[in-house]
């Protein structure tokens, strides 16, 4: 969460095309932005807005922000600078000891005007650098420093941009006459491909045509060079009003592309994750919220084909199991960076056990970590929201759990979405019906109940309806209390499910509105398939489609739903 940059340039650039790019890394967190070019000192609470203004600069350092520590307020937006306005900060993170560090820096005179924790950091290099060079102060702070940063820093009469990280993703951008730091490679992908990733603890001294790296001793280190490759769509809008519904619409073709590289790229990749899969003696997901229901429905797959997993939410792993050697952890993770999912696998790592992940974004902190990662190539996914992503991390279950015996056929799975799609207009219809409602229920049984979730999840986060998803046979244990007359309740009804269909007409002897998702039996929504695995996606789809229409009937921001971030790095 938050995003910054830095760009070091011996040309001059437009101050409104550095912050373009900052408007790349928006989905990380939009509730304040602000940039620093050396002289002006510019913030503003809300998204961010490109500034009317034809000014240059070669050197400038951005910010988008998600509040942790401090409301959304102007004066806690980033940059941050020092009290005599020497050093200029952008940061990533949490920093846990900035309280006894502030008061110690107050009783040395230095005036605080926020109340983030990140502007302690300016403070402190401003202290340090009275007695001591950069260098040594980042030697410092690296050792005095308890919590978690990306952080980028500009000092007064230095020509350099100085980055530091830990635990909060940081990536270094080689352009040509130029150097970009930043929290993701979108920030600069348009431009170059070259990118070294920073490690933890480690920091660097960047010019306009040169860097440093060095370790937390101050040791210089040479690193390689990446140069990476990035499957994307189109980035704009195009035709749509939200990225939302572009990127529904663009879930056939994820899916073929993903297939598709399981069969050419990946297959080696992918084999060699089977295999591990089936020399392991446990086999453990871990995840968070829509890549949790992916690999909840991937743990159902599998045991329908008697292969034993399970999985455990990524802020509650350590709670849980015993991982050993001979574990296989298996991380989700669209970003690749969700903070809970990193400590998730520092703590399966310090165990022994084996990372195999399965992440959308390439040279993500979670792919790194992994002995062997699984693209799933939804592309870059720009709506808060995860659509196609969730999509094709349970195409890819699907098409694991195919390698252990379950009986698919993905080929015509493409088919299948677009199939969904014309049915838009009665999705629509029945979001007019809904958008008024506080409350609705999600109900699914077996391979659906993790769709049900999913489903509900989405509605909650882009309607702001208070929805939940439920086990069909848990209802009748408590939760059936709330139903009353016209309570909507979507039922996943699944061909043969004679307890799902029970469980809908307890609840409609009840009052309750019942709106069925059904394959085969006639039901509001009908999806042509006799595989249970597939309607799970394509019931998902529905659910997606549903959530757009109920917001745009509620006018809701699609994209960008209130206090969410797309890249969770904090815990
Ligand atoms: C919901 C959503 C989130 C993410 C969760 C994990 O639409 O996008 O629930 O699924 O924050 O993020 P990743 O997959 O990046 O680890």
């Amino acid at each position: 969460m938050c995003g910054i940059i830095g760009i070091n340039s011996n040309e001059e650039f437009y101050i409104k095309d550095a912050v373009k790019r900052l408007k790349r890394l928006e989905y990380r967190g939009y509730d304040s932005f602000g940039y620093y070019d050396g002289t002006i000192l510019f913030n503003q609470v809300g998204h961010i807005k490109i500034p009317n203004t034809d000014d240059k600069s070669s050197r400038i350092i951005l910010h988008t922000r998600w509040a942790t520590h401090g409301g959304v307020t102007k004066f806690n937006a980033h940059p941050h600078q020092s009290t005599k306005k020497k050093v200029t900060i952008a940061h990533n993170g949490i920093i846990k000891n900035y309280e006894e560090l502030r008061e110690k820096l107050i009783k040395k005179g230095h005036e605080f005007t926020s109340e983030t924790d990140s502007e302690t950091t300016a403070h402190y290099f401003e202290e340090k650098l009275k007695t001591k060079t950069i260098k040594e102060a980042c030697i410092d702070f690296l050792n005095d420093i308890e919590g978690e940063f990306a952080l980028v820093i500009m000092v007064e009469g230095n020509e350099n941009i100085y980055a530091l990280r830990r635990d909060s993703p940081l990536v270094l951008g080689v352009g040509t006459n130029t150097n970009y730091v930043a929290s993701d490679i979108y920030a600069f992908s348009d431009i170059t491909n070259m990118a070294i990733f920073f490690e933890n603890n480690e920091f660097a001294e960047i010019g306009t045509d040169h860097f440093q790296f060095y370790d937390k001793k101050g040791q210089k280190i040479q690193k390689e060079v990446q140069t990476f490759k990035w499957e994307q769509e189109e980035s704009t809008l195009q035709n749509y009003d939200h990225f939302m519904m572009k990127e529904i619409m663009e879930e056939p073709i994820v899916v073929k592309r993903l297939l598709f590289s399981l069969k050419t790229e990946q297959k080696i990749n992918f084999e060699k994750f089977i295999d591990l899969m089936r020399k392991a003696k446990k086999v453990t997901f871990v995840a968070a919220g829509t890549s949790y229901h992916a690999s909840l429905l991937g743990v159902y797959y599998l045991h329908k084909c008697g292969i034993e997993a399970q999985t455990i939410i990524a802020s509650e792993f350590e709670h849980f199991i015993g991982v050993d050697k001979d574990t296989l952890v298996i991380p989700i993770s669209q970003s690749g960076e969700t903070m809970d999912v990193i400590e998730a696998l520092k703590y399966a790592t310090k165990h022994g056990a084996k990372i195999a992940s399965i992440v959308n974004v390439p040279y993500s902190t979670i792919q790194r970590i992994s002995e062997i990662s699984l693209n799933i190539f939804a592309g870059q996914e720009i709506c808060v929201a995860a659509t196609k992503s969730f999509v094709n991390q349970v195409t890819l279950m699907l098409a694991i759990a195919k390698e252990f015996g379950y009986n698919v056929n993905l080929e015509n799975l493409p088919q299948r979405i677009e199939e969904v799609f014309t049915m838009k207009e009665t999705i629509k219809e029945i979001a007019k019906t809904l958008f008024k409602q506080k409350h609705l229920y999600v109900l699914g049984r077996g391979l659906s109940y993790p769709v049900a979730r999913e489903i509900a999840l989405k509605i909650k986060e882009i309607s702001y309806i208070h929805a939940e998803g439920m086990m069909g046979g848990e209802l009748k244990h408590g939760t059936i209390a709330l139903i009353e007359k016209g309570t909507p309740v979507i039922g996943l009804l699944n061909e043969n499910d004679y307890d799902m269909r029970s469980n809908l007409k307890e609840v409609a002897a009840r009052g309750a509105n019942v709106i069925s998702i059904s394959n085969k039996l006639k039901g509001d929504i009908m999806i042509s398939t006799s595989n249970d695995g597939k309607f799970g996606i394509l019931a998902s789809i529905v659910g997606q489609l549903l959530t757009y229409y109920l917001a745009r009937e509620l006018k809701l921001p699609i994209d960008k739903p209130r206090n969410l971030a797309k890249s969770v790095t904090v815990k």
